[in-house]
């Protein structure tokens, strides 16, 4: 029978909602039961087991914001995105790979009916502000799952000596868990990192991140982000199904995010051609900071209509102020 101690972690697990863990120690539970020679009842809890683990996770309930908790907690930040994907300003070839990620999620089922997996492990590159971790939130608000982030450059310095073991902790709730999970800043596991590294810990973990990617058995999205792809093992590379390129913004996405902004402002006749050269080597996050800056002087100071000079001074502005 199960121990006193057992019993007493299974509620635990329970009431943290920790699935993973409830079903490890209800093993336990019946490997003991087994060697005190109580087989059929540790056949019926083991089989108990199988059939709940495979239930899908869209049949389970939906999993409370506060989760994740325990020791999980520390490791993951749950949010429940609203963002959508007409939200994103993007070129067109980026919104095509990422429609095509949706449609693959979304008629998952039937692709894997026939044998075939739906593309889920995406690596996103691009300079700061581009929209990366914007895009991890569309996915999950489009396909109406939890975002969990990840920030792998926070967890090797924390846990320093233990990361390889945390990080395990986040596959295993990314089997149990269906969600869009955001691997930010993975440049942190970097070959140039791993290289200078003493101990070998990024070594491990880079290691153990590159199996959990090879797994297949996961339904979950994955969404690894880098402004800093050279800093990249070539293995890393290979394990991702896309690796979507997020360019700095072109004229007409410069355009569409300046009125994506405005559209509660009454915009004036406006040069685009002085703007978008104003916005020239800014990123989608500071253009589209510069719009606000423009609509909100505008309000304070109960202008008529945004102009041409409204936004180019706005973007000189945003431009000073990233230098510093
Ligand atoms: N493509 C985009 N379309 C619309 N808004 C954008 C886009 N990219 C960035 N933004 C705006 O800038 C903010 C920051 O963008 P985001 O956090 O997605 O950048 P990032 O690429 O993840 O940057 P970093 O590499 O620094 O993490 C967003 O919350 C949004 O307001
Ligand atoms: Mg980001």
């Amino acid at each position: 029978m199960a121990t006193a101690d057992q019993v007493k972690a299974m509620v635990r697990s329970h009431a943290d909602g920790d699935d993973a863990r409830f079903f490890s120690i209800a093993l336990q539970v019946a490997a003991r039961a087994a060697r005190s020679g109580q087989t059929n009842f540790a056949q019926e809890l083991r089989d108990l087991v199988e059939e709940l683990r495979k239930e899908p996770p869209r049949s389970r309930k939906p999993i409370p914001v506060a989760q994740p908790r325990g020791e999980l907690s520390g490791l993951l930040g749950v949010t429940y995105p609203t963002t959508r994907m007409a939200d994103l300003v993007l070129e067109g070839p980026v919104r095509d790979r990422l429609n095509r990620v949706l449609l693959e999620q979304r008629q998952r089922d039937r692709l894997r009916e026939q044998g075939f997996h739906p593309l889920r492990k995406l690596l996103l590159v691009g300079p700061p502000g581009t929209g990366k971790t914007m895009t991890a939130s569309a996915l999950a608000g489009e396909l109406h799952l939890p975002l969990f982030v990840i920030r792998l450059d926070g967890l090797i310095t924390k846990f320093m000596g233990e990361t390889a073991a945390k990080l395990r902790l986040v596959f295993d709730a990314l089997r149990e868990t269906h969600g869009v999970y955001l691997f930010d800043e993975v440049d942190a596991l970097g070959g140039e990192r791993a290289r200078s590294n003493d101990v070998g810990e990024i070594r491990r973990v880079l290691n153990s991140f590159l199996q959990f990617l090879e797994l297949e058995e996961t339904e979950s999205l994955l969404v690894a982000a880098t402004n800093h792809p050279q800093l990249l093992d070539s293995a890393m590379f290979r394990r991702f199904d896309a690796v979507i390129e997020y360019p700095l913004p072109t004229a007409p996405v410069i355009k569409a995010l300046v009125l994506n902004r405005l559209a509660t402002i009454k915009v004036g006749r406006v040069s685009w051609g002085h703007v978008t050269k104003a916005a020239a080597g800014l990123s989608h996050a500071e253009v589209t900071m510069a719009a606000e800056r423009a609509a909100k002087d505008l309000i304070l100071l109960d202008g008529r209509e945004i102009v041409t000079a409204d936004l180019v001074s706005a973007l000189n502005q945003r431009r000073a102020e990233s230098r510093r």
